[in-house]
């Protein structure tokens, strides 16, 4: 039976490379939420080359209208799995005696309440799946035992979705809903930059057999991209 995913930022980087993965890997129903489809090129072009496999549909995770009017748009179908991977790095000023707090705000909007935002609206057609999963691309810089300094807003951002994400879990575990958070590598994508270590088919492919592997009794836990835990 065909079975639904709804992927968020899927317009370039990791979440092109994951809506590439799910159409390749089985008999899925791709929504490909994107902030802005009409500059969605490739992600169209792929689309067009499919027999209506992915839908394109807008979502800005930082807009509460945005957000309504793209479950209006889904309707009350079933979805089986959401991927939340749109995510910023937050702007230049992220360091001691050089903040930028709108900065900052407009960072946690995106990074840690984008994907509650994107969640509520869907819980109840995730609650339709037989076995839902809610995903969150998380980082390593969200956390405590990544020594590192600066991006105030950005780590500080993966941290409280990390924790968001554990009392998600936790309220959702009864109604088999599994939840789970990932660092995808150092990815050579626009944010990753060229340097990064992996390609963005890599961590999506090992993304994707995570996901897929994802069951109850791993809620409310972090992995890395290749399905090792994540220290906290
Ligand atoms: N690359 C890495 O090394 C790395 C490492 C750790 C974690 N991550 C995380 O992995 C995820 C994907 O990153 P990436 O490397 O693929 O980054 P990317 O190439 O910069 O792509 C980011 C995606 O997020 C979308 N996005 C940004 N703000 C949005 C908003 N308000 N509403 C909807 N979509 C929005 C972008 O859409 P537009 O095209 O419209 O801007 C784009 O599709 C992020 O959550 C990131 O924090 C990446």
């Amino acid at each position: 039976m065909t079975k639904t995913v709804v992927i968020t930022g899927a317009n370039r980087g990791i979440g092109f490379e994951l809506v590439k993965c799910y159409l390749a890997n089985g008999d899925w129903q791709i929504i490909a939420a994107c902030r802005t489809p009409q500059k969605a090129t490739a992600l169209n072009d792929l689309a067009d080359a499919t027999d209506g496999d992915i839908e394109v549909v807008q979502l800005d995770v930082s807009s509460a209208q945005s957000v309504e009017a793209f479950s209006k748009a889904i309707g009350d179908r079933p979805i089986d799995i959401l991927v939340n991977n749109a995510g910023v790095i937050g702007g230049e000023h992220q360091s001691l005696g050089d903040i930028d707090y709108d900065e900052w705000m407009e960072t946690l909007s995106i990074n840690t309440l984008g994907p509650i935002r994107v969640t509520e609206a869907l819980i109840e057609n995730i609650r339709k799946s037989k076995n839902g999963k809610i995903v969150a691309i998380s980082s390593q810089l969200g956390a405590m035992q990544y020594q590192t300094q600066g991006r105030f807003a950005y780590n500080s951002s993966k941290a409280a979705l990390n924790r968001t994400m554990t009392l998600l879990a936790n309220q959702l575990r009864a109604e088999n809903i599994a939840v789970a958070m990932y660092h995808p590598g150092w990815v050579q994508t626009d944010m990753g930059g060229q340097a990064a270590d992996i390609t963005p088919p890599q961590s999506a492919s090992g993304l994707y057999q995570c996901f897929e592997k994802l069951s109850l009794a791993d809620s409310g836990k972090f992995f890395k991209w290749n399905g090792e835990p994540h220290a906290w």
